[in-house]
């Protein structure tokens, strides 16, 4: 399985410039005017989101991309290969990779890239070979000194890792970004059914050719056969400045991160001993069932992975957040699947979770702004915020939550499903302290609605915040996917006795950030009254205690260049620094 899909570059109007964002571009090739829903700030296109690196003064963003049609499937996998000099603009630069050798010759399918202390990058790929077995194989640049990497050389010595005896279901695939172990040796983490367990295999070489694995792997999951997506890197245990993948030492933990397949990123914080090449989990009491680690994202976002930003030394996540509206609706636009915006991340304090928030480069694109100070929204209330442009805006909000003692009891069934409990008490059933949140994405009659909330509980002595995005009334449209997605925040309401919102409204994809980045939710929304109406944004408080707004700023967002087939530049030229915005 494997997400993909792509355009049809057969058009010669094809080359849409949207986006943004993030990352992928898609060059794409719809002959008529774009939907009101379709993104404009993410990039369109395509897939699982291959390896990001920044060289030379220069994004690289690699993504599975169909060149045959919007549907997995239909044609085989290639690399497509953008770049951007701000992770906002972003030029097009064709295929890197394609499936024209034996070891490849299904499709070139999920990889990663790794940037050499000289500078070279190297890309491990996982390829379909000719009889569909999935196997590891390398590529270099065929030519160094092009700033733009455009050719990559598939050596014949591949596929480097050919599938062990004692892989099966032919899951074997998404090599990681490699590092360097204090014995020279690099070393990088694929994902593998051995046996029947979902695993985690590690790899040892010293030439990215010749590489030997680890007898014991990193991580083995019974429960869940297929893990994909395996990313280890490392976190300061202070601070927001994110580590080369290869760091190690005092004062550094590594985050595992995996995909259980095609449906949710997990992450554990741990250490990793590159002696053993063994991962020591910070939550022991997680277990060894990934299902039950934290979640990269509570909606639907898959696939994520990280990179190091040597220029503003900080760790960068993405994810491919697939549609979720019809296949008749992917093959009537001729793509599928859009990158999120990039977030940057590091670890909280409590050493236990990450903190994930958009890189401050999404802020160039923030054009008219409202602010309102010190609302108070009172039970049942609702309240616009007129003045800016609401499909492509910048949402932030902070609740002050004076008095906690009114909180409902929250029965200890519901902490391990976050989503049935925001199913049971949704947005229209009230509550004592919430539900209180925004109404995104909103018709003017509110049939069409998004909402996105928080409720607070008590539990033992203490609180618990639910944090829920709504998608059951998202859409009037049939065969769309409307869920709701929720997560709780691991914040100590108690004391902060506040709890912020971010949310970055693209069209059809809507990413919040609860808690300051503590717990995130993606969704795809296809309303349709955004065919001929304009969409509307609320506040809103069904809690049974009144909610202070200290503060909301709301901004409409540019668009950007996206997937640009010229690449002379303004998507070259380097942005100015600046300091790191925060939560
Ligand atoms: C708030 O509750 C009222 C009454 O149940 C309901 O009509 C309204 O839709 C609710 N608001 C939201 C955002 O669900």
């Amino acid at each position: 399985m494997i997400h993909a899909y792509g355009r049809n570059r057969a058009d010669p109007n094809g080359t849409r410039f949207f986006f943004l964002s993030v990352i992928l571009p898609v060059v794409q090739s719809l002959g008529s005017a774009k939907a009101p829903s379709e993104p404009r700030q993410q990039i369109q296109f395509v897939l699982r989101f291959l390896g990001p690196f920044y060289h030379d003064g220069m994004y690289h963003f690699f993504y599975q991309y169909n060149p045959h049609g919007p549907a997995f499937g239909t044609g085989k996998l290639s690399w497509g290969h953008s770049i951007s000099g701000d992770l906002v603009n972003w030029a097009f630069l064709g295929t890197a990779l394609d499936p024209t050798s034996p070891f490849d010759a299904d499709g070139c399918w999920s990889g990663s890239a790794t940037v050499l202390p000289d500078g070279r990058p190297v890309i491990l790929y996982t390829g379909r070979d000719t009889n569909t077995v999935q196997v590891q194989n390398v590529a270099f640049p065929k030519d160094p000194s092009d700033p733009l990497l455009r050719e990559w050389h598939k050596p014949s010595c591949n596929p480097v890792i050919p599938q062990p005896a004692d892989v099966t279901g032919n899951n074997f695939r998404d090599p990681s970004t490699a590092w360097l172990g204090r014995d020279g040796l690099w070393r990088f983490a694929v994902a593998a059914e051995v046996n029947g367990v979902g695993s985690t295999l590690i790899y040892r070489g010293a030439d990215f050719v010749h590489w030997e694995r680890n007898a014991a792997p990193l991580h083995a999951s019974p429960e869940v056969p297929a893990l994909e997506c395996p990313d280890l890197f490392p976190v300061a245990e202070r601070g927001t400045e994110g580590l080369d993948t290869s760091a190690n030492g005092p004062g550094v933990r590594r985050v595992l991160k995996l995909s259980k397949m095609a449906d949710e990123d997990y992450y554990m914080v741990g250490w990793y001993d590159d002696a053993a090449d063994t991962f020591v989990p910070a939550e022991e009491e997680r277990g060894g069932d990934v299902t039950k680690w934290r979640r990269i994202d509570h909606g639907h976002l898959f696939g994520a992975k990280s990179f190091f930003d040597a220029r503003k030394k900080r760790r960068v996540l993405w994810a491919w957040v697939d549609e979720t509206d019809g296949h008749s609706d992917d093959v009537a636009k001729g793509w599928t699947g859009i990158q999120s915006f990039p977030r940057a991340l590091w670890l909280d304090n409590d050493g236990k979770q990450l903190v994930q928030w958009p890189v401050e480069e999404i802020e160039t694109l923030r054009r008219k702004q409202v602010t309102l100070l010190g609302a108070v929204v009172g039970s049942g209330g609702l309240q616009e915020i007129a003045g800016i442009e609401t499909l492509q805006a910048d949402v932030e909000v902070a609740f002050e939550i004076p008095n906690l003692e009114e909180a409902e009891q929250l029965d200890p069934k519901w902490l391990q499903d976050p989503r049935k409990l925001c199913a049971e008490k949704g947005a229209s059933v009230q509550g004592r302290v919430g539900p209180f949140g925004l109404i995104v994405m909103a018709s003017g009659d509110l049939q069409e609605q998004t909402t996105i909330f928080f409720r607070v509980f008590k539990h033992d002595d203490a609180y618990k915040v639910l944090m829920c995005m709504d998608l059951t009334r998202s859409s009037t449209k049939e065969g769309v996917y409307k869920p709701v997605y929720a997560g709780f925040v691991d914040v100590d309401v108690e004391k902060d006795r506040s709890i912020s919102l971010r949310t970055l409204i693209d069209h059809s994809v809507i990413e919040s950030f609860g808690g300051g980045g503590r717990t995130c939710i993606t969704a795809r929304v296809y309303p349709e009254h955004v065919a001929t109406c304009s969409s509307h944004l609320y506040l809103f408080n069904n809690g049974s205690d009144s909610v202070k707004v200290s503060k909301i700023e709301a901004w409409d967002l540019g668009t950007a260049s996206v997937n640009l087939e010229d690449v002379s530049l303004p998507i070259l030229t380097n942005v100015p620094e600046q300091g790191q915005a925060q939560p």
